[in-house]
């Protein structure tokens, strides 16, 4: 039942439920790659993606490079003859920028790379990757999805095939099932997941007025504010206003 509700949500075909957000995310990853192949990542993604990439699969013989996402050419210039897999997350972490998402899954099937967005700040009310070309979407259920403070949880959505690889070879391998009562909790708090998602983006944006121009703040990040940003959530989301971080 969860699972159809998440593939219904992110207009997938298919999707999985994982124990929390990183293992859906690490699953999907090395599900997809081998020694010798190559990744190219956003920068600054969520912390624990990074050591997947930096400490993890570097140890296994899985390289990677790490590019500015605002711009979905520095992915091609980040091709190499054994690239396998481009990860997003749009917005990304702590920056929150927001990349082009046709952009980057054309130049990925011009290759054959698979696909994956952390789709987790913007969730699927906001932004649903798979219909501007991406092939998987991974979230933190931990966060908006749902949205109550008491489940740790990860979900991955994506065509039957893709679904079917991750579960044929890494879902049990690396323990990541979830519990039953967890997921259970998941579907109560999806229920809630329109009336509080659009709450964050109307307070993360009035948050970030009242301290627009404000002296003791030097710099401001609003998701989706902001070129080249505005112009990835205008293609690609309906409202990708929830982050902001102010320093
Ligand atoms: C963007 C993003 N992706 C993935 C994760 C990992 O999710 P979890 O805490 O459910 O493992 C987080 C957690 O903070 C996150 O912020």
């Amino acid at each position: 039942m969860l699972r159809k509700k998440i593939a219904a949500l992110e207009r997938a075909e298919d999707a999985m439920v994982f124990s929390s957000g990183s293992a859906a995310i690490a699953a999907a990853v090395i599900s997809f790659v081998k020694a010798g192949d190559h990744i190219v990542c956003v920068r600054k993604p969520y912390s624990w993606t990074k050591k997947l990439l930096a400490e993890l699969l570097s140890r296994f013989g899985v390289d990677h490079t790490f590019v500015d996402g605002t711009d979905p050419e520095n992915y091609r210039r980040a091709i190499q003859p054994n690239t396998k897999f481009f990860i997003l997350e749009s917005p990304n972490s702590l920056t929150f920028e927001l990349q082009d998402l046709a952009a980057v899954s054309a130049i990925a099937k011009e290759h054959r790379i698979v696909t994956l967005c952390d789709n987790s700040f913007n969730s699927p009310l906001f932004q649903r990757p798979i219909a501007h070309g991406i092939d998987m979407v991974a979230h933190s259920a931990t966060k908006y999805l749902n949205g109550h403070s008491d489940v740790v949880a990860g979900v991955l959505a994506g065509s039957h095939e893709h679904m079917r690889q991750v579960m044929a070879k890494e879902f049990m391998t690396l323990g990541a099932a979830p519990s039953p009562h967890d997921a259970w909790l998941l579907i109560r708090g999806l229920r809630t997941l329109e009336l509080r998602m659009h709450r964050s983006a109307d307070s993360a944006e009035k948050v970030a007025r009242f301290l627009e121009g404000h002296p003791k703040v030097a710099r401001r990040a609003l998701a989706g504010a902001g070129e080249p940003s505005a112009t990835c959530a205008r293609k690609a989301t309906n409202g990708s206003r929830g982050r902001t971080d102010e320093h």
